[in-house]
């Protein structure tokens, strides 16, 4: 059977005719092109990823509980000192990696372009979001005498962009040499009926895969080995959106090091049971992030005796592993959530639509499912002032405004 029958009867098997009646009408090079990209689909993934979306997530209160923590604020002097010092020797040591997530577009915030590109007006000139991270690393290499590895995980969709920004900025002083930009992966969108929506370029239309996709991205570019071979024993992996992220915390290192953990995370105090931040508790015995769409109303608003939100740590995405826990969550098949979506496509006229409603779904793994591999996870409370300054909606919470705010606040200090 030559390529172009095959893959016919793949469409077949998982009824996709829509797609063989395109593949005919197109011509022999973008034939080629698109029968090159559905032999990359995993269609077996897709219609078991499809009919999910049909199932509810339940989280039964019962099997859920509160998670432990330890409160940065109320660490005795020495717990703090040991902590620190921990902390210190593994970053002098050059055993220590910082990874960004960077593959989300400013959407939400009304911004064209990779989120990181974002300007945020603080001090006059303003300061990009890249800018910013960039500053709270060198200061840490200024501090421990050392440049720490930087990854930064950009997706198909901005990496050319990205790239393009951080060398017109010239890396914001950072030595380049210590960056590497490595991209995700991607999975196709389908429409209500799991049909795969097909693009403006006739092809399939496919999205970013979720930030979970960044253990397995971090296999397949190369950049897990390399951090083995520069003998990186610490990777934190970090979001790009919030502009008083600390991305080297001795506290929070040390304390891993010490709990002798393979996972650990800072959080802060959810500022009310709505606020769109996931939060942490245990599930049959294991660390877990209940994402803000999947945790239930009546869960959220559940308050402990003291009155504090019984679900009220935060995720942050202020993570650190081991070098061992990533390479073992890499080999691993993390669980995939879909979100109902707006999403244009091309009809079998060649008609471009452009939905009203949400018509489609985008299948997305989230990087703090994979904390369910581990029995423990050590938790540090930070504080909202010091630790979570998020740039995420346009207007309210969590807005440039929110976040110029706290961040002039934190350096006026
Ligand atoms: C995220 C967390 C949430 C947390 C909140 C704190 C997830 C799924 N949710 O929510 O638990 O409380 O941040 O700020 O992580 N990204 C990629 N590739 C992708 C998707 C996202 O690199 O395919 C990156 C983004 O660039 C960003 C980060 O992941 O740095 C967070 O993604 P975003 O979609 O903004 O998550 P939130 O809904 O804000």
């Amino acid at each position: 059977m030559d390529k172009k029958q095959e893959t016919i009867e793949i469409l077949k098997e998982y009824n996709q005719e829509h797609i063989i009646r395109l593949l005919n009408k197109l011509n022999k090079e973008n034939q080629e092109k698109l029968i090159k990209q559905i032999q990359s689909i995993d269609f077996h993934q897709i219609t078991e990823l499809y009919n999910n979306t049909k199932k509810e997530i339940e989280f039964k209160e019962g099997k859920i509980e509160p998670v432990k923590y330890l409160d940065k604020a109320k660490l005795s002097e020495d717990q703090k000192i040991k902590f620190d010092e921990l902390g210190e020797q593994i970053i002098r040591a050059g055993q220590y990696a910082v990874v960004t997530m960077a593959g989300g577009q400013g959407t939400r915030l009304g911004h064209q372009g990779p989120k990181g590109t974002f300007k945020l007006d603080v001090y006059g000139k303003g300061k990009y979001l890249f800018e910013i991270l960039t500053e709270n690393l060198k200061e840490a290499n200024q501090k421990y005498d050392v440049t720490i590895p930087w990854y930064i995980m950009t997706s198909k969709e901005n990496n050319a962009e990205t790239v393009e920004f951080l060398e017109k900025h010239n890396y914001f002083g950072y030595n380049k040499n210590y960056v590497t930009i490595f991209t995700q992966s991607e999975l196709p969108l389908v429409d209500e009926e799991g049909k795969l929506l097909i693009g403006k370029d006739f092809m399939i239309k496919e999205a970013s895969d979720g930030n979970g996709g960044t253990y397995s991205s971090l296999r397949a570019s190369g950049c897990l080995a390399e951090m083995k071979e520069k003998g990186i024993k610490w990777v934190f992996i970090g979001g790009v959106d919030n502009v008083l992220l600390k991305m080297a915390d001795v506290t929070l290192l040390g304390m891993a090091k010490d709990k002798k953990v393979q996972i650990a995370s800072k959080s802060v105090v959810k500022a009310n049971p709505h606020e769109k931040v996931g939060v942490f508790g245990k599930m049959n015995g294991h660390p877990k992030v209940i994402e803000y769409t999947e945790l239930p109303t009546k869960m959220a608003e559940l308050r402990d005796r003291n009155g504090e939100l019984k679900y009220g740590e935060s995720h942050i995405m202020c993570n650190l592993y081991t070098i061992e826990a990533i390479e073992k969550i890499s080999k691993e098949v993390l669980m995939y959530h879909s979100a109902h979506k707006k999403n244009s496509y091309i009809d079998e006229s060649g008609k471009e639509i452009i939905p009203e409603e949400p018509n489609s779904y985008k299948f997305e793994s989230f990087i703090f499912d994979a904390f369910e591999f581990f029995d423990d996870i050590a938790i540090l409370r930070g504080k909202r002032e010091d630790d979570f300054a998020p740039v995420k909606n346009k207007d309210g919470v969590d807005s440039p405004k929110t976040a110029k705010e706290l961040y002039e606040k934190f350096w006026n200090k």
